[in-house]
């Protein structure tokens, strides 16, 4: 399987950074799973906000190896639906990266890879993050899902008594993994003790 992941500028680093790590580690014992990470220009300015420190660092040191992609870089195979790759994850997804994948303004690595996904009927999970949201936002998010993208908003859940900080980030993490079909057992499941 191979699953690019794209951050954006909107709140929500965290939930980038747990899903990078649980993905990297996953790739240590499934070499099969071929992973590429692309950025928008201000999300390394968030993640330093909520994640503290370099976001380039910590890839290189915590997830060494997911190949971060140039933001204009259109030699990554993604950016062309030839190189077959099964499905993209943006989180966080920003109100303004959402409008321009909804409209087709393919104009960086991140929203072309994302435009691929779609056009290709391939996986698409946008983690959106705003709140309140506007009728714009929303609209676009429309527009989005009736072109095939899943809109997982970065929303966690409470009924599985989140006890930390990391549970609550776990709860919107492991729905991701889920969705692109990757089995976890982050969050306890409803129906389950
Ligand atoms: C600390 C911080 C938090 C932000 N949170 C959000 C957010 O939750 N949602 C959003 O749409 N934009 C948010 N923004 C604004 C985006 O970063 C801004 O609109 C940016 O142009 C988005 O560009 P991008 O989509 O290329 O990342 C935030 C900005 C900062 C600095």
């Amino acid at each position: 399987m191979k699953i690019v992941v794209g951050i954006t500028g909107a709140s929500g680093a965290p939930y980038a950074k747990r899903l990078l790590s649980v993905l990297a580690e996953r790739r240590r014992v499934d070499p099969a799973l071929e992973l590429g990470l692309c950025l928008s220009p201000t999300a390394p300015e968030v993640w330093a906000l909520e994640c503290g420190g370099d976001l380039r660092q910590q890839l290189r040191e915590q997830m060494g190896d997911i190949p971060l992609w140039g933001q204009r870089d259109y030699r990554a195979p993604f950016a062309s639906g030839s190189a077959g790759w099964d499905a993209m994850v943006i989180v966080p997804c920003s109100m303004g990266t959402a409008a321009r994948i909804a409209h087709g303004i393919s104009d960086s690595l991140l929203t072309r890879a994302a435009d691929v996904m779609l056009k290709e009927r391939r996986k698409l999970v946008l983690v959106p993050r705003e709140t309140p949201l506007s009728v714009i936002h929303l609209e676009n998010l429309t527009t989005l899902a009736r072109a095939g993208a899943t809109i997982l908003p970065a929303m966690p859940s409470f009924y599985s008594n989140p006890r930390s900080m990391d549970d609550v980030v776990d709860s919107v993490v492991s729905r991701i993994l889920d969705h692109v079909g990757i089995g976890n057992d982050l969050m306890r499941r409803w129906g389950t003790t």
